[in-house]
């Protein structure tokens, strides 16, 4: 039997970090349909508590089930360690996929048992943190830093202007003087600084870990299982919306086209 499900695919993000994720899903299942919501008005969130994380998902959330979608995928670390509890028992018959840090696949492959784990303060500061680290990473060393102010430099589109490598410089070269040779990106803007990166790692050994790949992977198995798949044969409508003005949301279908274009390239962002 086939029963093919056209709704469409939710992502949601703080802002344009999901295009990240957004990416890898295109790549992935390239006729399904996607609505996106970025919550520009609000971003970002990674200073704010959980209560007000948790409300603002959830009115991210309530918009796209309007929209009819049959999965939501929290593109954000941030927004999945303090609301994704909450919005499973309130959405009980939708599917979620969250992200958490990828501390397990470079916790297993490190050669110098020593990594690095860049994302939020309120990611890398919470309880969901600790316990991931504790259950995956036993007997390595995490350096896990916040990188404040990153996000708004992402969403201002200035990944290559030299206060951006100034920060990125702070954050990374302590982990690159500890020995870490995996740099997990847990935070979905960061793989937008994916160039930025590489310039200050230069020649050294150290493996950017970007969580899209196994995140796009995930939500098609989770599609599969559920006979969620759409059955057109169609390349899939992809709609952005959110809570800024018509400017952010036309320069975060701008920069998801340049960085979708730029992944296909090089099978990196930039
Ligand atoms: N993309 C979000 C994340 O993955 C950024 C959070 C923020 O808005 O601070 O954590």
């Amino acid at each position: 039997m086939t029963s093919g499900n056209r709704s469409p695919i939710g992502i949601i993000d703080s802002g344009m970090g999901g295009i990240t994720i957004w990416t890898e899903i295109v790549r992935t299942m390239p006729q399904e349909e996607v609505v996106y919501w970025a919550d520009s008005a609000n971003c970002p969130y990674g200073g704010k508590s959980r209560q007000e994380i948790e409300s603002l998902v959830a009115a991210g959330v309530e918009r796209l089930v309007r929209e009819g979608v049959k999965i939501i995928v929290i593109a954000c670390n941030t927004a999945t360690t303090a609301a994704i509890g909450n919005l499973r028992e309130r959405w009980p018959g939708l599917p979620f996929v969250g992200l958490e840090p990828a501390v397990k696949p470079a916790a297993l492959s490190t050669k110098s048992g020593v990594i690095g784990v860049l994302g939020t303060a309120y990611t890398v500061n919470s309880d969901m943190f600790r316990r991931t680290a504790e259950k995956y990473a036993s007997g390595v060393r995490i350096i896990a830093t916040a990188g404040n102010g990153l996000v708004e430099q992402v969403e201002k589109g200035l990944e290559d202007a030299p206060e951006t490598e100034t920060l990125l410089r702070a954050y990374i070269e302590p982990m690159l003087a500890e020995g870490a040779d995996k740099l997990v990106l847990a935070c979905t803007h960061y793989p937008l600084l994916t160039a930025a990166i590489r310039r200050i790692i230069g020649s050294r050994e150290m493996e950017i870990i970007n969580p899209a790949p196994a995140i796009a992977r995930h939500t098609l198995e989770l599609l599969r299982e559920r006979n969620l798949l759409t059955d057109s044969t169609e390349l899939g409508v992809h709609r952005f919306i959110g809570s800024g003005d018509q400017e952010d949301i036309e320069r975060l279908k701008a920069r998801a086209q340049q960085y979708k274009n730029s992944y296909n390239e090089t099978g990196n962002g930039k």
